[in-house]
């Protein structure tokens, strides 16, 4: 367990180791298959920089708030500047918002401070957070959600109408596991699984007992296969240990939130599978078609010089100490642990048709 852990982890670690859309209070309404109209008049975001779409304030450049700087956001037509995303352009929650018949993640939690224009939900998601606090200081789960039941109680930006029928992902990606690398024996590790994954079903009870309908809740992916777990190996090879530690996080988290029980109001987003799919398939010889366009499953388009360093880092002359790819579309990976646009793309193409079952959407 010598691994070394980078200065600040963002979103993912190893066990060993959105413009706000102008459209106003219109639901998403569809057919079901049952031919009763179904929609959602809210989506409710949580969790940290797989769905985090601005909620770190802009400050001088440093690894915490690399978002907001170039190379960050620089593909893909209107979004061609940093938006405060962990990517090239759109997150997971980008990807969820247009299953539910949006452009893009609901308005952040920060930009509400100021006014309230999207009334289509909330992303409270902060990049850097877990369900513990961490030591960068982003908001856990719990105080997101205190964040989201004070707005509720208040009931003027978000309406009790909205919640009768409303989404809400919940996006933990293993910052918590951070402090695993502190830990002295496995006994003590399997322990810590089961506080986190604990701490993750006392949220989702929360968000039930406050009155959201559908609850998304990501699985783990394979924290051994992110970037800066193959750099070592020149991006041929994952780190098994980190794959596994999600696999028993995976396990606690499905006996936990209920989620197999078929009237469940939540659903596991096999974020597990979906990556490793692409990244790490089981069989090398029968790629499934999602994950042929990937030339680089585990390089990322954007790498910093220093392995200790991060994506977008500059010298104190301002040079580049990163280079970037010239082609996102064909990397998994954007930096060293968050996945590019194309990834999340991949990902989510994987999920939507569980994911539009359960929200019982017919389009
Ligand atoms: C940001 O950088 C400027 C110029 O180097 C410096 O004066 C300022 O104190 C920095 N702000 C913070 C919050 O570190
Ligand atoms: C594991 O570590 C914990 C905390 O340091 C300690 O209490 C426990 O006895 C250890 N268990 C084993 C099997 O070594
Ligand atoms: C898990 O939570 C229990 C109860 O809060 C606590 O006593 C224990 O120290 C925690 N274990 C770890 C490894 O964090
Ligand atoms: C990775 O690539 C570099 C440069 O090509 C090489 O020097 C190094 O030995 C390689 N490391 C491994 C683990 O293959
Ligand atoms: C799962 O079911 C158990 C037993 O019915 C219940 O105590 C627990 O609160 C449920 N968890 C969630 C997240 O709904
Ligand atoms: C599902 O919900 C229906 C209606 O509320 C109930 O009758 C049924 O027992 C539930 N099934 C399960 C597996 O919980």
């Amino acid at each position: 367990m010598g691994v070394k852990l980078p200065a600040t982890l963002f979103c993912c670690i190893s066990l060993f180791v959105l413009l706000n859309e102008v459209s106003h209070v219109e639901s998403t309404r569809r057919l079901t298959s049952d031919g009763a109209f179904h929609w959602y008049n809210g989506l409710f975001v949580f969790g940290d920089s797989f769905a985090d779409t601005g909620n770190s304030p802009k400050s001088n450049l440093s690894e915490v708030t690399r978002q907001w700087y170039k190379p960050y956001g620089i593909s893909h037509g209107f979004l061609g500047d940093p938006t405060g995303r962990f990517s090239n352009s759109y997150v997971q929650s980008d990807f969820i918002a247009k299953i539910l018949g949006r452009s893009q993640a609901p308005q952040t939690f920060r930009d509400t401070k100021d006014s309230y224009s999207d009334h289509f939900g909330v992303n409270f998601a902060v990049g850097g957070a877990g369900v513990f606090e961490v030591p960068r200081k982003a908001p856990t789960l719990a105080m997101q959600i205190d964040s989201f039941k004070k707005m509720a109680d208040a009931g003027d930006i978000i309406r009790k109408w909205q919640l009768e029928q409303s989404v809400a992902l919940v996006a933990i990606s293993g910052n918590d596991y951070a402090r695993v690398a502190k830990m002295s024996n496995d006994t003590e590790i399997l322990a810590f699984i089961g506080n986190v994954t604990d701490e993750m079903a006392k949220g989702v009870q929360r968000l039930q007992e406050l009155g959201v309908t559908k609850i998304l809740v990501n699985t783990l992916h394979p924290l051994g296969c992110t970037p800066w777990q193959a750099r070592p190996s020149n991006y041929t090879k994952c780190m098994g240990r980190g794959n596994m530690a999600a696999e028993l996080h995976n396990g606690d988290l499905e006996q936990k939130l209920n989620a197999t029980n078929s009237n469940s109001s939540v659903y596991l987003l096999d974020l597990s599978k979906a990556f490793t799919n692409i990244i790490d398939p089981s069989d090398p010889h029968d790629v499934p078609e999602v994950a042929k366009k990937f030339k680089e499953k585990l390089k990322p388009c954007c790498k910093s010089f220093d392995p200790n360093g991060y994506c977008g880092q500059v010298d104190e002359d301002g040079g580049d100490q990163y280079s970037v790819c010239s082609d996102p579309e064909n990397h998994f990976f954007w930096d060293d642990v968050h996945p590019t646009h194309a990834g999340w793309e991949a990902v989510m193409k994987q999920l939507e048709q569980g994911l539009k079952d359960f929200l019982h959407i017919t389009y």
